[in-house]
């Protein structure tokens, strides 16, 4: 459903040459000139310090978003309904940790380290996406994920295909592909529950409810109250502003429910002919920042999973650096 435009041109080969010489505002201009020309900054170009810490900034909360997404999710595998639907579930959480990972590579690139990243989040100094602090209360919430939530996050992220920072752009593409699967799957699994049962129809209906408007307010606030869009589209960071990707979202999603036979929970919500879109309701703006901020219904629960499950992974961490170590070891030997 949102796998439109993935033809990202490989512009690698266009990297600046480094610049070793040069002065700051010569470099500055350089950056400048790339960056308007859309063309592509990679690890080894100068860039300006800001440049770098929103990417950081931006990069690793998408990352964190990637694995704490994991767990809402995560507590369903072993209550998945049948084997097949067990074997998708497993592998689209799969794919969010592997997200995960090639986002704190990109990162990485900037010259943090994850070490420093990881510790931001488990002591709660780092944002996560707001969604993910919600329950899954039913295996219809598997679904509605899937649908919504993963939908939505395809739209954020199919522009940031074409980010000015390469290893993000690059990363962007395949996690953009996977994504499209996990949309598809989970609105599959609403179609065939739709078929079954009243109490399968209103489970998804339900869930439906309860997820909707948080997944409005993913794209971030308005953009009158976004103090990075300026900056970031200035950069070709961001390329399609929150309110416009929130539209884009809404004017995908109506049909699709009207398809699947739920309604979404806004009466305001019909189609404006002058607009050529639909408008919708008010979102709850102090309920999203209360979250944000650490007070929705599970960031406690959330972060306290992710800490053990990186106190109870320590051993998997020594083991790899011993055996690393041990390689290291014996390639010297040999070369000796
Ligand atoms: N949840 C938590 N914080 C949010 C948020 C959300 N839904 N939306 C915005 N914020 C935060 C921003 O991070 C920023 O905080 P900071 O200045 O302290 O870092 C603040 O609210 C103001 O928002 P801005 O609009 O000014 O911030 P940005 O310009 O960075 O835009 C963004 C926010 C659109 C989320 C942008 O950062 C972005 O596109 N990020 C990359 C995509 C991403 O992180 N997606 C998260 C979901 S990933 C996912 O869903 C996994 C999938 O498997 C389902």
């Amino acid at each position: 459903m949102y796998t439109q435009s993935f033809n990202v041109p490989d512009d690698a080969g266009k990297t600046v040459q480094p610049l070793k010489a040069a002065e700051p505002a010569e470099l500055q201009a350089r950056f400048d000139e790339r960056i308007d020309a859309d063309g592509r900054i990679e690890p080894q170009d100068w860039m300006p310090e800001a440049y770098r810490k929103t990417l950081v900034r931006q990069i690793s909360q998408h990352a964190h978003s990637e694995i704490v997404g994991m767990l809402p999710e995560g507590n369903w595998i072993s209550r998945a309904p049948s084997l097949k639907r067990k074997a998708i579930l497993i592998a689209k959480v799969q794919d969010e940790g592997g997200h995960g990972l090639y986002l704190y590579s990109a990162a990485e690139t900037l010259g943090t380290g994850r070490d420093q990243m990881l510790d931001a989040l488990h002591t709660g100094k780092a944002k996560y996406s707001s969604i993910f602090n919600y329950p899954t209360l039913t295996w219809a919430d598997v679904g509605v994920i899937g649908w919504l939530v993963d939908g939505a996050a395809i739209m954020n992220q199919i522009p940031l295909c074409r980010c000015s920072y390469g290893p993000y752009a690059r990363a962007m593409v395949r996690v953009c592909k996977e994504e499209s699967f996990h949309q598809r799957q989970g609105y599959e699994a609403l179609l065939v529950m739709m078929q079954g049962t009243q109490a399968q129809k209103d489970m998804v209906q339900d869930a439906v409810n309860r997820w909707w408007w948080k997944c409005l307010a993913m794209f971030g606030p308005p953009d009158a109250d976004s103090p990075n869009s300026a900056q970031g589209m200035r950069w070709g960071i961001k390329r399609i502003s929150n309110d416009d990707l929130r539209q884009k979202f809404v004017d995908a999603t109506v049909p699709q429910a009207q398809v699947l036979g739920v309604t979404l929970p806004d009466p305001d919500l019909k189609w404006n002919e002058a607009r050529g879109h639909y408008d919708y309701g008010q979102i709850d703006w102090d309920e999203f920042w209360a979250t944000v901020n650490g007070h929705g219904p599970c960031n406690h629960e959330r972060l306290a999973t992710r800490v053990k499950a990186h106190h109870d992974g320590q051993w998997v961490r020594d083991a790899a650096l011993a055996h690393a170590r041990k390689q290291q070891q014996r390639a010297l030997k040999e070369a000796a």
